[in-house]
This record gives structure tokens, C-alpha cells and sequence, in this order.
């Protein structure tokens, strides 16, 4: 059993939590206790075992915690923040709009935006002798707030749209993350009227996306192969019935959000890998020219390429968007004699697993290889979660990985990417795994 300690020391784990945390379970096992200002007992864990436990064989009893239903006061009742008996009737309907011939119908459509995301950084770096200086996160966030906008919409959004779009999430997200992370605020902000504010921000939200459904339904809807179609087409099995507008509505807005900053995130920090590891990058390039030559890939020819998929695959294991998912016990349980009592909060710290020297031999360095079939069959059960587990596994988790082995393929065609010095970059784990500062690097042209 593991030994429980307590930790008060709340101020450093806010301040920078993964050093911290990691010293803990170093030093105090796998799973340990914390107090985090809740009276409510609190565990985090990064053992495979336990988390599996939650996640998949006893889900039934882990629910989500509030702190993830807390979103839905901005984002509504999607997938990502419902529960229950509505959950699973949502989760069938929408699971089939997902499968691979609309993820090879979006490929195409996808790799327009990489084309004109990279297009002004290509006539920058031709106007400054063929290379220029890129803030990689900010690249990556425009271009995967793109593609899932068009994803969802395709082409119903106006420029003006997608930027107003974009900012509107951004500061929803940003004063979401405030609240939970300085709780001691929530009064005064509430005086000051930022509630308010931020409300008003989602309800604006919310008017321009069901703007493009009620244009989209009068339309009729020919010939689109969005996702917002494909929401729009699905039907219950029971009832034969399609979603409500607002239930559209809703699952829209959760599909904007939880595509975003994932994805910008990942592909930010591929990008920083890929710049120390040159040698990475010229591997991945002997494996595409003979396929592609200088051609853009298309979804079918996406499975020859598999060592740009391992790239992607071991930077989700390194700088996991999602480096934590958090569950309630909703009543008493145990695992291998852990007492697991009701309201137990649980968080399953993914970035811990997938740095466990015990399972990844090397934790901190990067080698696609090891994502290789061979070694990938030997990997135990929930060593590499990225996109969680059970159930709730990440619905989008095709379209992502599609989307990341894009943009990859698309920059390494056009650029060679450089290492750029500057001060190292840390982590800031928000909701999701951001690196703290820009990270600036050279694209130059090929
Ligand atoms: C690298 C990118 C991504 C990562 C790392 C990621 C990670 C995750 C994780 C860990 C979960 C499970 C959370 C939990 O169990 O509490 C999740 C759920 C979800 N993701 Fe993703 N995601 C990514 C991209 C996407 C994309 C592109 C979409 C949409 C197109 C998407 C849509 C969703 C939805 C709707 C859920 C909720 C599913 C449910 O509860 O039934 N994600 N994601």
C-alpha cells in the first residue's frame, strides 16, 4: 500500500507545480495525499495501475470532478463536462462522426489552412535572405485554432469571425484558469463584475455559433462534410430524432475548445524538441522524400510515413497537453488497499507516468523510437495515456494525431527548423501543459 503524506505547501505547487509534484512522489511513492486548501480528501497519483482503475475497470464510480464541471457555466453541456446517462447517449451519437472517411474529407481541408498559416512566415523569411525568427507558440495556436474552426465550420466563418472567435475563448479560458487557480479571488471578482463580464463574453460566444447553425440548417447543408454538419445529421437510434439547436450548440463549443489549445500546445513543443534534434528531423525526412518527394501527403498515404507519427507520439509522452484529468469517488472504494473513500478527489497525473524511469527507460530524453511497433507492444497497459482512457478516452484523438503529423510533414517541407538561444523554456501547466514564454525559432526556407 502506498504511504499517504500530506503536503500544505499549496503556494509552491501553484507557483510551479511539476517540479514540485514529481520531488514528492520521488521521494513518497507513487500516490500521495494533498491538501489543498479542501476539506476533502485529495489524491494524486501516477500509478499505472490505480489510474486505470479509475479511468476504465471501476469508472462507474469516478465522475468528473467539479473542477471540470465548472467549465460548463462557459462552455455549456457538451461532451467534454456532462455526465451520466446523458454523456453515453451523447458520446454513441457523436462517436460515428468521428470515424476515418470524415477525418480523410477534413485532411484535405486541413492542410489548406497549414498552407495559409505558413505562407506569410515563408514570404517573411524570402524578404529577410531566406530565414526569419518565428514565436512558435503563437504560430501554432493560429494555425490549430484554424483548423478546428474550419474543422467545425468550414468556410461560415468570416476572417473577422475566426479572430473574434479566438479571443473570446482565449479570455474565457484565461479567467476560468483565474478562479480556480486563486480561488481567494472569487469574491472580489465578483464585486468587480468580472463574472459578469465573462459571461457576457460566452453569451457572445454562443450567439455567433448558433448564428452558423440556424444559416447552416436554412441552407440545407449540401454537400458540407464539417463537423458542424455532421452534428447536425446525426440521429438518435431510440427516437430517430436529430440534436436540439442549443444541444448542437453545445457540443460545437466543447469541440472549439478541446481542439485548440491541446493541439497548439503539442505542436509547440514538437517544434522545440525538433529544433535541438536535428538529427530527429533528418530521420523523419529520409522516410518521406521517397513517398511525397515534394509533394503534400495525402490521409491515405499518412500510414507510410510512420516515423512522423512516432514524432508526435513520444512528444505527447514528453509535454502531455492533458498532463492531468481529474475524478471523484462517488462511493467508498479501495484499490489493492488504498481506502478510496466517497469524495475522494483523485487526480491521475499523466506528465508522472510518462516520465517514470520504471516504464520509459531515459524518461527525459526524446526518441520516436521508442514508438515503433516492436516497442510499442511492450508497453503496459496505461504507461501512455495522452489522451486519457476508458470511456471518456479523447474523442478527437485521430483528428489530433492527423492533424500534428500534418503540420509536421508540412513545415519540415517548406523549412529547416533551428534552435534559436534564448533562456530555457519552462513548463506552465495550466489547464493544459503551455510553455511559460514564447519559444522563438529560425525557419529557414529549403
Ligand atoms: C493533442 C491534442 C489533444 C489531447 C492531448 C487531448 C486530450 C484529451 C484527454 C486527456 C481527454 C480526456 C479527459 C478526461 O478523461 O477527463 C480528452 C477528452 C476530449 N477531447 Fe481531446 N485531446 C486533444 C485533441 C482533441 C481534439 C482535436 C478534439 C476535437 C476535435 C478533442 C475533443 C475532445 C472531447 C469532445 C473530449 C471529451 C470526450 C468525452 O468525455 O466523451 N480533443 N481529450
Amino acid at each position: 500500500m502506498p504511504r499517504l503524506r500530506s503536503f500544505r505547501n499549496s503556494w509552491a505547487l501553484a507557483a510551479n507545480p511539476i517540479p514540485v509534484i514529481s520531488d514528492y512522489l520521488d521521494q513518497f511513492g507513487d500516490t500521495i495525499g494533498l491538501h489543498l486548501g479542501g476539506v476533502r480528501p485529495t489524491l494524486l497519483t501516477r500509478d499505472p495501475g490505480l489510474i486505470q482503475h479509475i479511468l476504465q475497470k471501476n469508472h462507474r464510480n469516478y465522475p468528473k470532478s467539479e473542477m471540470s464541471h465548472g467549465v460548463a457555466r462557459y462552455l455549456g453541456h457538451g461532451l467534454l463536462t456532462s455526465e451520466g446517462s446523458y454523456w453515453l447517449q451523447q458520446r454513441r451519437l457523436i462517436q460515428p462522426g468521428f470515424h476515418r472517411q470524415r477525418l480523410a474529407a477534413l485532411t484535405e481541408l486541413m492542410l489548406d489552412v497549414i498552407e495559409e498559416c505558413l505562407g506569410p512566415v515563408a514570404a517573411a523569411a524570402q524578404a529577410q535572405g531566406g530565414s526569419v525568427e518565428v514565436p512558435v507558440h503563437e504560430l501554432m495556436t493560429t494555425t490549430a485554432f484554424r483548423i478546428i474552426a474550419r474543422s467545425v465550420f468550414s468556410t461560415s466563418m468570416t476572417e473577422a469571425e475566426l479572430q473574434r472567435m479566438a479571443q473570446l475563448l482565449t479570455d474565457i479560458q484565461a479567467f476560468y484558469v483565474r478562479t480556480l487557480r486563486q480561488p481567494y479571488l472569487r469574491p472580489w471578482l465578483g464585486v468587480s463584475g468580472q463574472y459578469r463580464h465573462h459571461d457576457a463574453l460566452s453569451a457572445e460566444m454562443r450567439r455567433l455559433i448558433m448564428s452558423y447553425i440556424q444559416r447552416r440548417k436554412a441552407e440545407g447543408g449540401a454537400g458540407k462534410d464539417d463537423l458542424l454538419q455532421m452534428l447536425l445529421d446525426a440521429r438518435y437510434e431510440d427516437t430517430g430524432e436529430p440534436m436540439t439547436d442549443e444541444q448542437v450548440l453545445d457540443e460545437a463549443a466543447i469541440l472549439l475548445v478541446a481542439g485548440h489549445e491541446t493541439s497548439a500546445n503539442a505542436l509547440s513543443w514538437l517544434w522545440y524538441l525538433l529544433a535541438q534534434h536535428p538529427e530527429e528531423a533528418a530521420r523523419m525526412r529520409a522516410e518521406t522524400q521517397p513517398v511525397l518527394g515534394p509533394r503534400r501527403p495525402t490521409f491515405a498515404e499518412l500510414p507510410a510515413l510512420p516515423y512522423s507519427l512516432q514524432v508526435v507520439q513520444e512528444t505527447l509522452r514528453l509535454y502531455p497537453p492533458a498532463w492531468i484529468v481529474d475524478r471523484q469517488a462517488a462511493e467508498d472504494d479501495e484499490y489493492n488497499g488504498l481506502p478510496l473513500p466517497k469524495g475522494t478527489l483523485i487526480s491521475a497525473y499523466l506528465y508522472g507516468v510518462h516520465h517514470l524511469a520504471r516504464l520509459w527507460p531515459e524518461p527525459e530524453a526524446f526518441r520516436p523510437a521508442r514508438f515503433s511497433k516492436e516497442q510499442q507492444r511492450e508497453q503496459p497497459p496505461y504507461a501512455y495515456l495522452p489522451f486519457g482512457g476508458g470511456p471518456r478516452l479523447c474523442i478527437g484523438n485521430q483528428f489530433a494525431l492527423t492533424e500534428m503529423q500534418l503540420v509536421l510533414l508540412e513545415v519540415l517541407r517548406r523549412f529547416e527548423v533551428e534552435w534559436v538561444e534564448q533562456p530555457p523554456v519552462q513548463m506552465r501547466p495550466l489547464i493544459t501543459l503551455r510553455p511559460r514564454a514564447e519559444i522563438r525559432l529560425r525557419f529557414r526556407l529549403r
